[in-house]
């Protein structure tokens, strides 16, 4: 898309990217997380090969993407989970789809064969641009937590999952 440009994730852009984490989750339908984390958690968990950010002409950070590793077992070197939050201001633009995009050509070229995620089923936005770049619904896990910040309701999950056609 014309004017937004994808580039790794620097540590100056921290705050920025933990508050574009907070405004989604303030959104009620991103994750069950009610707080982001400390940069210094946020920066540990996350792999560092594959954290990206979009920029305007600005440089001011849009949105971001990045990946943990799902396992420690060798066989399952190649599965990683994403977050991916795009600032409200700048949703519906195709920031979302660049980004997870240039994850998928990042993660592919690395080896890694499975990126997988967790959606609420209300979360639409987010399905329907998951579908677009190649997930597919493995499942719907059924009232598997409850969510602190929406008066502690169960809630289901919609487990996607999107196995490279070229890696492996
Ligand atoms: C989900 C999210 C990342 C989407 O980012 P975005 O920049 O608004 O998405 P895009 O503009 O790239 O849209 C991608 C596709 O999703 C579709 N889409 C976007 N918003 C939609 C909505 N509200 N309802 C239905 N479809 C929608 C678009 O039609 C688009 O498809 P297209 O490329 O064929 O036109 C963004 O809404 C967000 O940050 N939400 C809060 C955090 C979150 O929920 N993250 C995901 C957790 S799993």
């Amino acid at each position: 898309m014309s004017g937004v440009t994808i580039r790794p994730m620097r540590d100056a852009d921290g705050p920025t990217v933990l508050a574009l984490y907070q405004a989604g989750l303030d959104g009620g339908d991103a994750s069950f997380e009610p707080a982001a984390p400390s940069w210094g958690v946020f920066d540990a968990g996350r792999l560092a090969a594959h954290r990206l950010v979009a920029v305007g002409p600005d440089d001011a950070v849009l949105g971001w993407v990045a990946v943990t590793a799902v396992s420690s077992r060798p066989v399952y070197a190649g599965v990683v989970e994403h977050s991916l939050y795009v600032d409200p201001a700048a949703r519906g633009r195709g920031v979302g789809r660049t980004l997870l995009e240039a994850l998928i050509r990042s993660t592919e070229a690395a080896g890694i064969w499975t990126i997988q995620s967790g959606v609420f089923p209300e979360n639409e936005a987010s399905l329907a641009l998951h579908r677009a770049c190649g997930f597919r619904t493995v499942g719907v896990r059924e009232r598997v937590g409850r969510h602190a910040a929406r008066d502690n309701r169960w809630r289901d999950v919609v487990f996607l999952e999107r196995r490279s056609p070229v890696v492996g």
